[in-house]
């Protein structure tokens, strides 16, 4: 297996040839990323992707996708995924992402998604997927029977950015391992069809002043759409009624908040909710410590939720005004997935071409 840790590019001055065409039309790339439709759309996945997703439009070409494939490897109720599909494209829509410039689809649209997947679960090894922690994580002690698509699950994910050959994927530091496989994926194919620089070996942007967003009721544990307690987490369509309980409910410690950037790392539930409080604001966490240093939590939390209500109220009720009208959310995803289509069909080709198989 590639080592992922070190840089993909032996030489790391040669020109990428992914990138010159970005280059000539003042872009840095083509980025891919998705979010899966699977409910309680959360603080984290907004502070770690989606507000990110808004943040690159102008300096790449973008391609963001519900992957609601991804979203049935644990069973999903099927009017349930159906809306749930519409409140992400919406969670997109209203965090800022332009759509007619941009592409927003969802993934089971683009039939080229789970065919190229097909290709990577016979390029991905056995023993890379079985390193995968969030599959061990997911699976946890009933390994036997989750389904295979669980397993198979990083295969289809490097399929979604490699099938538009997508050179950076903005990511919260939880999929980082993911996208570690899509390079050793991407180099493997390369290697194997003798067909260098094919694929480019994909960038992850991890940015923002948490790219690991803890849960409310416990620092230790990362904010998590399928928490039990929806106390854990903040989600995007709460009102500020419910998210005032939550930061007031939100677990501290017994002492002053921490005098130092130090003192906050060393003690999770305070130095999660200073994060928090710093990427709401776009300030330094450092500058947030100085700000509130041996005040009383209450206080802070006052500010946090002042904070918090302001900046995901908006979002919440623009997403709510989304979700109440679907059509407008589906002509989207259609519009998105004929251009997502357009894209994906000649790599598709070269694909099949470079494998071997005979076109129809
Ligand atoms: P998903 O749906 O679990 O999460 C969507 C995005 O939110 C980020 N995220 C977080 N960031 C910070 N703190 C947290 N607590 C937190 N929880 C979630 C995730 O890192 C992610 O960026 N496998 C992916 C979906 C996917 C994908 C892709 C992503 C499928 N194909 C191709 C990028 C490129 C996932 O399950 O994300």
């Amino acid at each position: 297996m590639p080592d992922a840790t070190t840089s993909p590019n032996p030489d790391a001055s040669a020109p990428n040839p992914h990138l010159a065409a970005y280059a000539a039309r003042g872009l840095k790339g083509r980025i891919f990323s998705g979010v899966q439709p699977t409910g309680n759309l959360h603080l984290g996945n907004y502070l770690g992707a989606i507000r990110n997703f808004a943040r690159l439009q102008n300096d790449y070409d973008c391609i963001y996708c519900v992957v609601d494939q991804h979203a049935i490897t644990l069973w999903q109720d099927p009017k349930e995924l159906s809306a749930q599909t519409r409140e992400i494209a919406s969670a997109f829509l209203a965090a800022g992402v332009d759509g007619s410039k941009h592409i927003i689809f969802n993934q089971s649209m683009v039939p080229g998604h789970a065919q190229l997947a097909w290709v990577f679960n016979c390029v991905a090894r056995m023993g890379w997927m079985s390193r995968m922690t969030q599959f061990k994580e997911k699976a946890g002690k009933d390994r036997e029977n989750v389904s295979l698509g669980l397993f198979a699950y990083p295969a289809l994910m490097a399929a979604d950015i490699l099938l538009y050959k997508a050179t950076h994927v903005p990511v919260g530091e939880d999929q980082k391992q993911h996208l570690e496989l899509t390079r050793d994926i991407a180099i493997k194919f390369n290697n194997d069809f003798a067909v260098p620089d094919f694929f480019p070996v994909t960038e992850p942007l991890i940015f923002g002043a948490t790219t690991r967003v803890m849960s409310l009721r416990d620092g230790t544990k990362k904010m998590s759409k399928s928490d039990p307690s929806d106390y854990s987490r903040i989600n995007l369509t709460d009102d500020a009624d419910a998210i005032a309980q939550k930061i007031r409910r939100a677990k501290t410690d017994p002492l002053p908040m921490p005098e130092t950037l130090e003192d906050a790392e060393k003690r999770p539930d305070a130095d999660n909710l200073l994060g928090i409080y710093a990427a709401l604001a776009d300030q330094e966490k450092e500058a947030v410590v100085a700000a509130f240093a041996g005040k009383q939590f209450s206080e802070f939390k006052a500010a946090l939720t002042e904070l918090a209500v302001a900046k995901l109220g908006p979002i919440g009720a623009e997403m709510q005004r989304l979700m109440k009208d679907p059509g407008h959310v589906d002509g989207i995803l259609r519009n998105g997935a004929e251009r997502a289509r357009a894209l994906a069909a000649p790599i598709l080709d070269e694909v099949y071409r470079t494998v071997g198989f005979l076109k129809p």
